[in-house]
């Protein structure tokens, strides 16, 4: 976790080192090309100077071999490899063999896909010969039917065929996974000291925005209830937008009466959307009254919409969800408190300013890609522990960059909430970034 003053891996990434590390790696490039002509080269002449083999010269064209002749020009074979075929009696297009009786066509490389019967071809599936790419090419996918998606999901991640378990979703062991992962820091919170956080008498006070159908809740009940012997000491406070309701006859593991949604303004009727200032002045003011000013132990939020078409700008679609979702954790996790929020890609100043003022708020903050999330997809989840009690401030200033957001016509924009220079000063967080990024896309299977 990147914690303020703490060491860690780093990554070149301010100017002066991008330029160093880009005229470095072109210093060395021609080096490395040149190298691997040298030695190819040089392999070749021994090659022909010993007449001995290995290495295949493709497309030989008119090279003349040992023996005077000239080597077939319509061929991908060497000199050496056409020589010694020669030898063997091989004549162009005749079968090898004493009686000529071999194959005279090189074998076909097999078509069939996995368990998929011998010669069905799905239209679109097949590697294709035509090279130039049509975006139209992405429904080929539509084509397949849905074992075969998720016989490739599983394939490309094993953590897939975990499937959902007893719980109502795939969401719920994301939950699991994260909570897993970082020491159960969420289900089984401690302060710095290593004391737990809830009082004997004390309940787990968590908040799940941005949450339906609730599987994450659901996980969080159950291990509660699990740890304590079957009795669920845990209240979980839900918002999220009405429209998309949260399925509580759906928690299979947990109980759902310890678990309560809320929608913002008008509690129980609004309309549940995080991005509506009311709302969310509604919803923290009702969490930190019922949990007597103190707020939850910790907050989770999964907030996400379809994309479609145009996963390639989620991250600028979501920029909005992004920062809300921050400034309700920053108003009801209590001190010493934690959040958990997915993101997708993080390239753009405003969602690593974001990410830097929770950095700023919090005492560990890092960037984190459960292996039961699905490879291909940019999602992550920033991890922060411990909140620090003095962030009233940077909750004002998101809450009114919001506003902003809301009060703008279309063609304006919020493209930054902290300074992009300020950023790069800040070189341990800003090394991090450029490493999370790296490690996220080039280490996904
Ligand atoms: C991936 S789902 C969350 C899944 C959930 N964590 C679970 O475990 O079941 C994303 C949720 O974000 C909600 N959402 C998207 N935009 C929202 C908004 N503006 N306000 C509130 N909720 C929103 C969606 O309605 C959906 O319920």
């Amino acid at each position: 976790m990147l914690k303020r003053g703490h060491k860690h891996t780093l990554c070149e990434s301010d100017t002066s080192s991008e330029d160093e590390d880009s005229s470095s790696s072109s210093a060395r490039r021609p080096n490395k090309q040149s190298r691997l002509s040298i030695d190819l080269k040089s392999k070749d002449l021994s090659d022909n100077e010993d007449g001995g083999g290995g290495w295949d010269v493709i497309n030989a064209k008119e090279q003349t071999d040992e023996t005077g002749g000239v080597a077939n020009t319509n061929t991908n074979y060497s000199v050496f490899a056409q020589r010694m075929m020669k030898n063997m009696g091989y004549e162009e297009g005749k079968g090898l063999g004493k009686y000529g009786q071999g194959l005279v066509d090189p074998v076909e490389a097999s078509r069939q896909r996995g368990r998929r019967g011998l010669g069905l071809r799905l239209e679109g599936l097949e590697a294709s010969t035509n090279l130039n790419w049509d975006g139209k090419q992405e429904s080929i996918f539509d084509q397949l039917d849905g074992r075969e998606l998720q016989r490739a999901r599983s394939r490309s991640n094993p953590f897939e065929t975990l499937g959902k378990l007893f719980f109502q979703n795939r969401a719920a062991l994301k939950m699991a996974n994260m909570d897993c992962v970082f020491d159960f820091m969420f289900t089984r919170p401690k302060n710095e000291a290593g004391e737990t956080l809830i009082g004997p008498e004390d309940l787990l006070y968590f908040a799940d925005v941005c949450a339906a159908p609730g599987g994450f809740s659901e996980y969080v009940l159950w291990r509660r209830k699990t740890d304590s012997g079957g009795f669920c000491d845990a209240k979980g406070f839900g918002f999220t937008l009405r429209e998309n309701d949260f399925k509580l006859h759906d928690f299979f593991a947990a109980p759902a009466e310890f678990f309560e949604p809320h929608y913002g303004i008008n509690g129980q009727e609004g309309d549940g959307d995080v991005f509506k200032p009311s709302n969310i002045t509604n919803f923290v003011k009702f969490v930190r009254t019922t949990t007597k000013g103190k707020g939850v132990h910790f907050m989770m939020a999964d907030g996400g919409f379809s994309v479609e078409g145009q996963e390639n700008i989620q991250e600028i679609l979501s920029k909005q969800l992004y920062l809300c979702q921050c400034i309700v954790a920053l108003g009801i996790v209590r001190t010493d408190g934690h959040f958990v929020c997915k993101l997708f890609d993080v390239f753009t100043t405003f969602s690593v300013g974001l990410v830097y003022l929770m950095y700023r708020c919090f005492k560990y903050v890092c960037l984190h890609k459960p292996n039961t999330s699905r490879p291909a997809n940019s999602e992550r989840y920033i991890i922060c522990k411990w909140k620090r009690d003095d962030v009233d401030n940077v909750y004002r200033y998101l809450f009114e960059m919001n506003e902003r957001l809301i009060g703008l016509s279309s063609s304006m924009d919020v493209t930054e909430l902290v300074p992009l220079e300020h950023l790069r000063a800040e070189k341990e967080f800003f090394d991090y970034i450029c490493t999370s990024n790296d490690e996220i896309y080039v280490t996904s299977p």
